[in-house]
C-alpha cells in the first residue's frame, strides 16, 4: 500500500484516457469490448468489497471525463464516443460546460465511475485477509520463484525470501513487473513515471477529468479531515530518461496556479509499466509454469486493472473459466502489435547499455557535485553513483543496475537512481525501491582526500 498503490490518484473507471478507438483498431470488437467490460466489473466489484468489508476508504460515485480544448480534435473525440458506445460502456458526448472553471471544445463522459482513497482501501483488504485467517509477511522480499519441481520440493512453487523459503500451491508475482525474467516482460513494457500534486482548494469539480491532449493533465477532488483538496497529475516520461525531474512538478504547479487560482501543498510520483500492445498481461508467467501467475502492463489504470487480475487469476487457480482470460493472456507474442514498443524498448536499452558506459568513462570526478545534487562519476578510476548531502556528506553506490548491469541515472525530483532500461530503481543507499532488481545497489566506499578518488 505504499509503492504505486499509495501513490495513485485512485479513480476507479473504465474510462482510460482516448484508448477505446485505438483498441478496437489495434485488436479487434471483441477484445476490446472484453477489455470494456472487465473494467466495468472491476468497478463495480471495488464498490461491492467497501460495502461488504465495510472499508472506510471515501469511496463515492462520480463521473469521469476525458476533453479536448482544441476543436480541431472534436472529430477524434467523436470517434471515441462512438467506439465506447458500441463496446457498452456509459458514454456521452457533451461539450461546453463539464464542470471545469474554463469550457471545453468537447468531451466524453462516462458516467457513474468512482473515487476513493486507495490506501485506505488497501488497507481494509490487507485487514479482510487477516480476518479470513490470511497471513500477510511484511519486510520479506522475495528474490526468486522456482515452479515445476513438485517432486523435489514437495510443492508446486517455492519462493526464496531473504529470510527463509515459503512453498505454495500458487504464486502471483503483483510486483508491478515481475522479478522474474521467464516472459521476458521487461522487454513487453515500458516503464513510465508520473506525477501529481494536491492544494487545498475551497472548491474543486466534483468529478474527474483528465485532457485528451498532452501534455496530459489528470484532475480529482478528495476531501479529508482538514476540508477540499485538488489533485492534478500528469508529466509522464519513461524512468531515468528525463534529467529535469524537477520541472515536472513545477509544470503542475503553474497549471494549478493558472486554471484552479490555487498553491500546491503537497507532490508525490509514481511508477507504472505499459504493455507493448495496449492491453495488460494477466496469467502465468509462461506456458511452462503453470502455477506462477503474473500481472503487469496496466499503463496507470492499475485500480480497475488490479482488480481485473485478481479476478482472473483467482479463477485461474480455483480452476473456473474467466470470460476475460484470451484477452489479456499473459503468455502472448504478438510481434505485429507489440513491434512499436518492443523494438524501442529494444533499442533503448542498447544505447544505455552503450551510451551510458561511453558517458561515464569520461564523467567528472566527485569533486564536481555540488551539495544537494547526484551524478555517476568517477572516483578511483571507476564510475560511481554519487550522490552529496547538504552537508558535504557522499553516498556513492556501483552505478550498475543489479538487473542486466544497464548504468542508473540520477533523479533530482526524488533524489533516487532510476533505471532507464527497465525501470528499477534504487535509493541513495542502493536499496531497491523498484524491481524488477531484487538485489541493492553495491556500496561504494570513497577514501577521503585521495587524490586518485577523482
Ligand atoms: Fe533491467 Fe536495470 S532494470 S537493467
Amino acid at each position: 500500500c505504499a509503492g504505486a498503490t499509495g501513490f495513485t490518484t485512485g479513480k476507479i473507471t473504465s474510462q482510460h484516457g482516448l484508448m477505446y478507438s485505438k483498441l478496437v483498431e489495434r485488436h479487434g470488437e471483441d477484445r476490446a469490448r472484453a477489455y470494456a467490460g472487465a473494467q466495468q466489473s472491476a468497478l463495480e466489484q471495488i464498490v461491492e468489497i467497501v460495502a461488504e468489508q465495510q472499508i472506510d476508504c471515501d469511496l463515492r460515485r462520480a463521473d469521469a471525463y476525458v476533453y479536448t480544448e482544441d476543436p480541431k480534435r472534436v472529430a477524434e473525440i467523436s470517434r471515441e464516443y462512438k467506439a465506447t458506445r458500441a463496446l457498452g460502456l456509459p458514454s456521452q458526448l457533451v461539450e461546453g460546460d463539464i464542470g471545469l472553471p474554463w469550457t471545453v471544445a468537447c468531451a466524453v463522459r462516462f458516467a457513474d465511475q468512482a473515487l476513493f482513497h486507495p490506501r485506505r482501501y488497501c488497507l481494509g483488504l490487507a485487514a479482510a485477509i487477516e480476518r479470513s485467517g490470511g497471513t500477510i509477511f511484511e519486510q520479506t522480499r522475495a528474490l526468486d520463484v522456482e515452479d515445476g519441481n513438485r517432486e523435489k520440493n514437495g510443492a508446486n512453487v517455492v519462493v526464496t525470501t531473504a529470510g527463509g523459503v515459503v512453498r505454495a500451491d500458487a504464486v502471483v508475482l503483483a510486483t508491478q513487473t515481475p522479478i522474474l525474467d521467464r516472459g521476458a516482460f521487461f522487454a513487453r513494457t515500458q516503464p513510465h513515471r508520473s506525477y501529481v500534486i494536491a492544494a487545498r482548494c475551497d472548491d474543486p469539480p466534483d468529478d474527474m477529468y483528465i485532457s485528451a491532449e498532452q501534455p496530459i493533465r489528470s484532475v480529482r477532488p478528495h476531501t479529508d479531515a482538514d476540508g477540499s483538496v485538488l489533485m492534478v497529475g500528469g508529466g509522464g516520461h519513461r524512468t531515468g530518461k528525463d534529467d529535469h525531474t524537477e520541472q515536472q512538478y513545477g509544470d503542475l504547479r503553474r497549471f494549478a496556479a493558472e486554471r484552479f487560482d490555487v498553491s500546491a501543498n503537497w507532490q508525490w510520483s509514481a511508477q507504472d509499466f505499459a504493455p507493448a500492445d495496449g492491453l495488460p498481461y494477466i496469467g502465468p508467467i509462461t506456458g511452462g509454469h503453470p502455477h506462477t501467475f503474473v500481472a503487469t502492463g496496466y499503463a496507470k489504470w492499475g485500480m480497475t486493472n488490479g482488480t481485473v487480475a485478481a479476478m482472473i487469476i483467482a479463477d485461474s487457480i480455483l480452476g473456473r473459466e474467466s470470460e476475460w482470460r484470451e484477452a489479456f493472456d499473459s503468455t502472448r507474442i504478438d510481434l505485429h502489435r507489440s513491434v512499436g514498443v518492443v523494438g524501442s524498448q529494444g533499442l533503448s536499452t542498447v544505447k544505455s547499455v552503450i551510451g551510458d558506459r561511453i558517458a561515464s568513462l569520461a564523467a567528472s570526478g566527485v569533486d564536481s557535485l555540488a551539495p544537494g545534487t547526484g551524478a555517476v562519476v568517477r572516483a578511483g578510476g571507476h564510475p560511481v553513483a554519487a550522490f552529496r548531502h547538504e552537508d558535504g556528506t557522499i553516498d556513492a553506490v556501483s552505478p550498475r543496475c543489479t538487473h542486466l548491469s544497464c548504468i542508473v541515472h540520477f533523479n533530482e525530483a526524488e533524489r533516487t537512481w532510476d533505471c532507464p532500461c527497465h525501470g528499477s530503481r534504487f535509493d541513495l543507499k542502493g536499496h531497491v525501491i523498484d524491481g524488477p532488481a531484487t538485489h541493492d545497489l553495491e556500496t561504494v566506499h570513497l577514501v577521503a582526500d585521495d587524490p586518485a578518488a577523482n
